[in-house]
Parts: structure tokens; C-alpha cells; sequence
């Protein structure tokens, strides 16, 4: 009989997985740019590095370029990083700056995003200068994390998260130091890296270090509004409220970012799956550790590398299985529940936008 899509039920135990042609859609990654990833929060990096006003970053979310700054007034803002005038990306990369000037035609922009001078606009009727400030982006910082948002009606943080990070308050991430960014390409669809991350069923059997140091017995799973945890602690820790390097702790924020901790010394890994096309996936890997780089530390990103290179393996073989045809959709193990989770606030998001299926599975 010939399969028909069915939707992903809200009930784990009959849900069939979203439809395959998600992944492999170009098509598709273009609407979850702007369905999605316009109108979700999106880390855009670390309290440090806009210590003093004049200090800058750029990222991209979607293809959109934006620059965070901190301002004379001490206020942290983001911008398009667009010049107003002919469009030209203004700045590049990070650094400090006391005025961004335009690499076009010079247009200069005070740190607040007004306009500074619009040279050679002499004559020109009816241009006022109030006009053409840089176009603001939703900013919030979270436990001296960064986050922006190109909604600007979206749910402030507080709201989409939850307690989240009331409860990681405690770790005191303000006094944290970057102290590793790597950056890897995976050639999956983003989603497919998310729907890995999403379950542990698979970490006996492809992370042989990852069950060695972990309490597997232990391990938990939690799954709230828009994010989840999963986490054990260390062989020989008690569960209940262990400390960052006492095991792992997993927290993924909807749609493409995780927040990690792994056994070794104080850390937090933050990881973003940015798409590239519609099987091309960047990771970005970037490790806050409390203490100098040291042996402990050095143990523990050789052992993030080997996971996340385990995982990145297996996502590439998952896409092609996806590519040829074979499969439409799946089902769930009962512990694959955040991966469910994640499949059903995909449906929410692209059901109005998408030909999704509409009908439930009859078992
Ligand atoms: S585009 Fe920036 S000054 Fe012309
Ligand atoms: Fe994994």
C-alpha cells in the first residue's frame, strides 16, 4: 500500500515523525528562515566582548547581517547591520569602533544607531537625518548571554523560556571566559542535527566515552514549552543538583541552540546549528570555561570533539537515507520524547505555511 503522510500526533506513543521531504525540501529551508529563525531568539554571543562602549559584534541570523554594540550610554543594542543609504553592510567582523562609517559612500552612525553625517547629500529636499538611523533589532541579555530576535513582537525571553535561566543563575556564567570557538560543517539538514541531540537512545551505541563517564541509570529528561534537559551526572555523583563538570547537562532552546556542560572542569558550551542550504549545516562550538586553559581542560574539548564528530557521522548518513526515496516518516521510541516535542512545535510553526499533512494516523 502506498504510504500517505500523516500528521505527528500529539500523543508520543502513535506519533509517526515528521515527513522526510522536510529535509531534503530546498524549498523548505527558505520558509524555516523565515517562519523560524526571523522569529525565534538567537544567540548572538558573550557579554564580553561589548565590555566598553565602542565594542562590537557582527553575526548573521537567516542570511540577515546584524551588528551588536555597546553604546556612550552603556546600553547594549543590535542593528541591521545595513547602512540606510544604498544598503551596504556597514562593518565586518568584531572590534571597537567610535563611529561605524559606511565602506560606500561614508555615511557615519553613532554607536546608538543614529545617523551621524550623510556626506554629500547637499541639496537634497525633504532628507532629514532622523530618518535614516539603523534599523533596530530585539536584544535581551540572559545570564551575560546575548540574544536577538527579528520579531520585533516577539515573546520577551522570560516568557518563551520559562525558568530556564532563573535556574542556571547559580552557575554564575558572568564569570566565564570564551575560551574556544570551533566551527565544523556537517552535511545534513539542520534538523536532522537537532532530532540527534534530542535523544540519548543512541549514545550507548555511538558514544562509547559519553556511557563510560555517565550514570546512565540516572539519566533524565525534561521537556518544557520551548526547550528541554537532559542530563546525568558522573559515575559516583549523586543526581539530584550536581555540579557543572560533574556530568552532563544538556539544554536545548527551540529551534537551533543548545547550551552544554560535559565532565571536566567548569564549562558551558554553547552550540548553534546554523543551515547553509538545505543539507549543509554549521556548527559553532563555543566554550565558556571559569578557569585559565589548562590539562583538564584540554581532556575535555579532545572529548567534545570526538562526540560531536560521532554525531556529525551520523547525521550524514541519515541525510543520504533520507535522499533516496525509501523512507517517509518514522516513529519514536517512548525516550525519544524531546525529539517528538521538537517535531510537534516544527508542525505548529510551518503548518499554516506548508502543504503538512492534515490527517492523523488511524492505528
Ligand atoms: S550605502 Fe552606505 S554610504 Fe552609501
Ligand atoms: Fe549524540
Amino acid at each position: 500500500m502506498a504510504h500517505t503522510d500523516v500528521r505527528v500526533s500529539q500523543k508520543l506513543s502513535e506519533a509517526h515523525t515528521l515527513p522526510a521531504w522536510l529535509y531534503t525540501n530546498p524549498e523548505v529551508l527558505e520558509i524555516e528562515k523565515r517562519e523560524i529563525f526571523c522569529k525565534t531568539w538567537q544567540y548572538a554571543g558573550h557579554i564580553s566582548q561589548v565590555q566598553r562602549p565602542g565594542d562590537y559584534v557582527t553575526i548573521e541570523v537567516a542570511d540577515r547581517p546584524i551588528v551588536i554594540t555597546r553604546a556612550n550610554d552603556g546600553e547594549v543594542r543590535a542593528f541591521y547591520n545595513v547602512c540606510t543609504h544604498r544598503a551596504s553592510k556597514l562593518v565586518e567582523g568584531e572590534g571597537h569602533k567610535s563611529l561605524f562609517t559606511c565602506p560606500y559612500h561614508a555615511w557615519t552612525f553613532r554607536l546608538d544607531g543614529t545617523l551621524h553625517k550623510a556626506s554629500n547629500m547637499k541639496g537634497v529636499e525633504n532628507f532629514h537625518e532622523k530618518d535614516f538611523c539603523l534599523k533596530p533589532v530585539r536584544l535581551e541579555i540572559q545570564e551575560s548571554f546575548i540574544f536577538v530576535n527579528l520579531d520585533p513582537n516577539a515573546r520577551p525571553m522570560s516568557e518563551v523560556f520559562g525558568g530556564l535561566f532563573e535556574g542556571l543563575k547559580k552557575f554564575r556564567f558572568e564569570n566565564f571566559k570564551k575560551s574556544r570557538v570551533v566551527e565544523t560543517i556537517c552535511h545534513s539538514n539542520w534538523k536532522i542535527g537537532i532530532d540527534n541531540y534530542l535523544e540519548c537512545d543512541h549514545c550507548p551505541i555511538i558514544h562509547k566515552a559519553f556511557v563510560q563517564k555517565l550514570e546512565m541509570e540516572d539519566y533524565e529528561i525534561s521537556i518544557f514549552d520551548r526547550y528541554c534537559y537532559q542530563g546525568a551526572p558522573l559515575k559516583n555523583v549523586a543526581a539530584d543538583n550536581f555540579d557543572l563538570g560533574q556530568g552532563g547537562r544538556y539544554y536545548w532552546l527551540y529551534p537551533n541552540m543548545w547550551m552544554s556542560s560535559d565532565p571536566g572542569p567548569a564549562n558551558l558550551s554553547i552550540h548553534q546549528s546554523i543551515p547553509i542550504d538545505h543539507k549543509t549545516t554549521k556548527y559553532v562550538y563555543t566554550t565558556f570555561l571559569l578557569d585559565e586553559v589548562g590539562k583538564e581542560a584540554e581532556e575535555l574539548f579532545a572529548y567534545d570533539d570526538i562526540l560531536r564528530k560521532e554525531d556529525r557521522d551520523i547525521c550524514e548518513v541519515v541525510q543520504k537515507g533520507l535522499e533516496t526515496g525509501a523512507y517517509t516518516q518514522g516513529r519514536f521510541s517512548l525516550t525519544e520524547n524531546c525529539v517528538h516535542h521538537f517535531h510537534l512545535l516544527l508542525q505548529d510553526d510551518l503548518q499554516n505555511v506548508l502543504p503538512l499533512p492534515q490527517k492523523a494516523a488511524s492505528l
